[in-house]
């Protein structure tokens, strides 16, 4: 038995993404590049890279964590970078992606012989949320002016357009491409890769994934360039629970389970989106609850729920879709334990891969 509170990833369940990963890429040529912002576990990274083609990141130490645990190609992107982290950076990544002109021109003497590219903002996006919008007022991810991104475009061999978020409608992603390829089809024409960023999802059942491919494929083709994807949730979706006891239950007109995790610290983007995760077990059923975090913030609430049992003290407890913006975001708050790292295995077994300790709390302040 494992000490709870801990991750679980499965690796037969993300496996059934990383197929659809390898699908994509026979069907539509477009390359895969795990977005580590989302999921750098790399315990699973030896799976992982035999169906997709690098990393991206958002920081020189993703960059190196890329290219150190996941190897294949590594793409660098920053929202702001130093002359360090180029200096740094350019010592292994395949391609460095800067966010503006201006820090294309003053860093351009230290990546000499690098493939260099500019994220650009089309000024659309499809996302459900402001906080997660690439094209919001006043964004300022990404270049903007398409005159200057013309003039810039002798320095750069790609670009990288990132405007969906958890985008599951075909239609709209089509749609997006074509006006992308309407605006800017004279600067595509010089390009020899353009990266279409994350937030597609295509893992997703039912998802017309052939279609989708033709679709990159025809796009590919049109400008003559190398397409990248950059999955975040897509690769890992589905794939994970958090795994929690219940050490309480209480009673405040409603009954509401405590478990030992935390939403603020170990799911924080459900808390930050408000939104509710699901619950894997137990099933649902007619026994009305809310299941609660153990920090002290009154809003430490995971959400209510219906399930086929009434909880007690002792029972366990699994959070679903637990890998995702999750454990690259966990935290001490509270100095809470926090929850340990397991995988299964494709043969089943167990792993645990990493746990912490009181000593990794003091080592995180001083
Ligand atoms: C530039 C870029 N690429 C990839 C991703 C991964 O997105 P997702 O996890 O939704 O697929 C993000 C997410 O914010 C992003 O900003």
């Amino acid at each position: 038995m494992m000490t709870t509170p801990y991750y679980l990833i499965d690796e037969r369940k993300l496996l059934r993404n990383l197929k659809i990963i390898r699908r994509v890429r026979f069907l539509s040529g477009a390359k895969s590049l795990l977005a580590l912002k989302c999921f750098a576990t790399w315990a699973v990274f030896p799976l992982m890279r035999k169906y997709m083609d690098g990393t991206t990141s958002s920081s020189l130490f993703e960059a190196r964590l890329g290219h150190e645990k996941f190897g294949g190609e590594t793409h660098a992107y920053s929202v702001g970078y130093s002359r360090e982290d180029v200096r740094a950076v350019s010592k292994f990544a395949d391609k460095v992606i800067f966010n503006s002109i201006s820090q294309l021109e003053a860093h351009c003497d230290l990546v000499k012989g690098l493939k260099l590219g500019l994220r650009v903002n089309p000024g659309f996006s499809y996302s459900h949320y402001d906080l997660a919008d690439p094209a919001r007022k006043y964004s300022r991810l990404g270049v903007i002016n398409k005159a200057e991104l013309m003039r810039a475009s002798s320095l750069i061999s790609g670009v990288m357009f990132h405007f969906n978020c958890e985008n599951d409608d075909l239609e709209n992603f089509s749609k997006n491409l074509g006006r992308i390829s309407r605006e800017y089809s004279s600067l595509l024409k010089k390009l020899e890769w353009v990266s279409l960023g994350g937030g597609l999802a295509f893992a997703k059942q039912g998802y017309p994934l052939e279609k989708f491919c033709k679709r990159l494929k025809q796009f590919s083709e049109e400008f003559g360039v190398q397409v990248y994807l950059e999955p975040g949730e897509a690769a890992i979706t589905r794939c994970a629970e958090l795994v929690t006891t219940v050490l309480d239950v209480v009673h405040n007109e409603i009954d509401i389970a405590i478990v030992d995790a935390s939403i603020e610290a170990h799911m924080l983007d459900h808390l930050i989106y408000r939104t509710s995760p699901r619950i894997s077990s137990p099933g649902q059923g007619k026994f009305k609850i809310m299941i609660a975090g153990r920090s002290c913030l009154a809003g430490d609430v995971f959400g209510q729920y219906c399930l086929n049992k009434k909880l007690k003290r002792g029972d366990i407890m699994r959070i679903a879709d637990a890998a995702g913006y999750t454990m690259v975001k966990k935290n001490w708050f509270n100095g809470l334990s926090m929850p340990s790292i397991v995988v299964k295995r494709l043969n089943g077994t167990l792993e645990k891969v990493r746990s912490f300790g009181y000593k990794d709390y003091i080592a995180s302040l001083s």
